[in-house]
């Protein structure tokens, strides 16, 4: 099965194509099969920006199209950044300004950390206009000191519940294990195999 999906980040791109090459799905980024103006993303939740997205791009290209949308929540910062996650620090922000901006904003609260998650929200819309969606979160805590060079985004910042080291310092593989994409993945993954049953 091949399965477009409709983003420019390559991060994501590359999670998504090693958490379901095993299951035989093959992941292709959406600018290697049609240039398509983006739609805005005026979603206030992930749910509608991925929901939005993935019609959106599904009707213009007349194949199955998964959309995802996704961000970190941190507590101390009333669940900001939220949606507006890649653009925290502007609107065409560099993932290190966002994290300098995450980190300027915990410490003008005197804080080193704060407890925080990731969410994931994926919707896979098919042209004849029916889709599947799901969704993954991960718990854990950001802090002001960024380690690592994996991942992307956050992941410096961000130390999984149960873990010493950041999302940048596990390899790929273990990221895709806990992560909220990594799950909300495998939960569309069962939702497509059901349906195949029925
Ligand atoms: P989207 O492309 O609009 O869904 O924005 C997602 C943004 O959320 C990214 O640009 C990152 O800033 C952040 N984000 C989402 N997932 C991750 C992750 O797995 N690691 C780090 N940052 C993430």
């Amino acid at each position: 099965m091949r399965v477009v999906f409709a983003t420019k980040n390559r991060g994501k791109v590359k999670e998504a194509q090693e958490k379901l090459k095993m299951f035989g799905v093959e992941v292709i980024p959406i600018d290697e099969v049609a240039q398509v103006k983006p739609p805005e993303e005026t979603g206030e939740t992930f749910c509608e920006n991925a929901y939005q997205k993935a019609v959106y791009y599904a009707e213009k290209i007349k194949l199955p199209v998964i959309a995802e949308d996704s961000g970190l929540e941190v507590e101390a910062l009333g669940g900001k950044p939220g949606v507006y996650s890649s653009r925290f620090a502007g609107e065409k922000a560099t993932d290190q300004e966002n994290n300098l901006k995450l980190i300027e904003e915990l410490r003008k609260k005197g804080l080193e950390s704060s407890p925080a998650r990731y969410v994931s929200f994926i919707f896979l819309a098919f042209p004849e206009r029916y889709g599947l969606w799901s969704e993954g979160e991960v718990k854990g805590k950001v802090v002001t000191e960024p380690r690592g060079t994996g991942g992307f985004g956050y992941d410096p910042l961000f130390i999984p519940e149960g873990y010493s080291r950041t999302m940048a310092e596990l390899p790929l593989n273990e990221k895709n294990r806990i992560s909220h994409r990594g799950k909300a993945l495998e939960k569309l993954l069962k939702a497509i195999l059901d349906i195949r049953k029925l």
